[in-house]
């Protein structure tokens, strides 16, 4: 009997979690006004540069520690380089703000 009870509050907290990741989503691409920095972080650089900015995979630079003023890192997420791909057609203007905005912070909380 209470197992079952559980169970089923496992299940409705996985439908939660999926509901709100996926409204996540939906936010970044749509919603130009309210852009998350995180949320564009964590779907279009997470893969490479970990969600800490750390993971450094496939030769990608730790984001904590760069040395790239605003200017040229928001350059350098338009155009890309080397194994990281150009994201001036992926993200509108805003969301490359908000994620270089993210990526500066995440380098001071450390
Ligand atoms: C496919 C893997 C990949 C993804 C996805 C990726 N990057 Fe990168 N990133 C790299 C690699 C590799 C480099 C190093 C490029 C070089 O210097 O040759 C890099 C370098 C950088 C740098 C420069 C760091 C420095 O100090 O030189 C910044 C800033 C950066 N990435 C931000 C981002 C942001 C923001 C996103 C998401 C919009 C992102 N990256 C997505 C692979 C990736």
């Amino acid at each position: 009997m209470n197992m079952k009870r559980i169970i089923i509050y496992s299940i409705g907290l996985l439908l939660l979690a999926c509901g709100s990741a996926s409204s996540e989503g939906s936010q970044m691409t749509n919603e130009g006004a309210k852009v998350s920095g995180q949320s564009v972080f964590n779907l279009n650089c997470a893969l490479c540069h970990g969600r800490d900015g750390k993971l450094g995979l496939n030769g990608a630079k730790d984001l904590t520690v760069s040395a790239l003023s605003r200017d040229e890192m928001i350059a350098m997420v338009k155009q890309g380089r080397g194994a990281m791909m150009p994201y001036k057609d992926i993200l509108s203007a805003k969301e490359v703000d908000a994620v270089v905005d993210y990526v500066r912070m995440l380098g001071k909380v450390e």
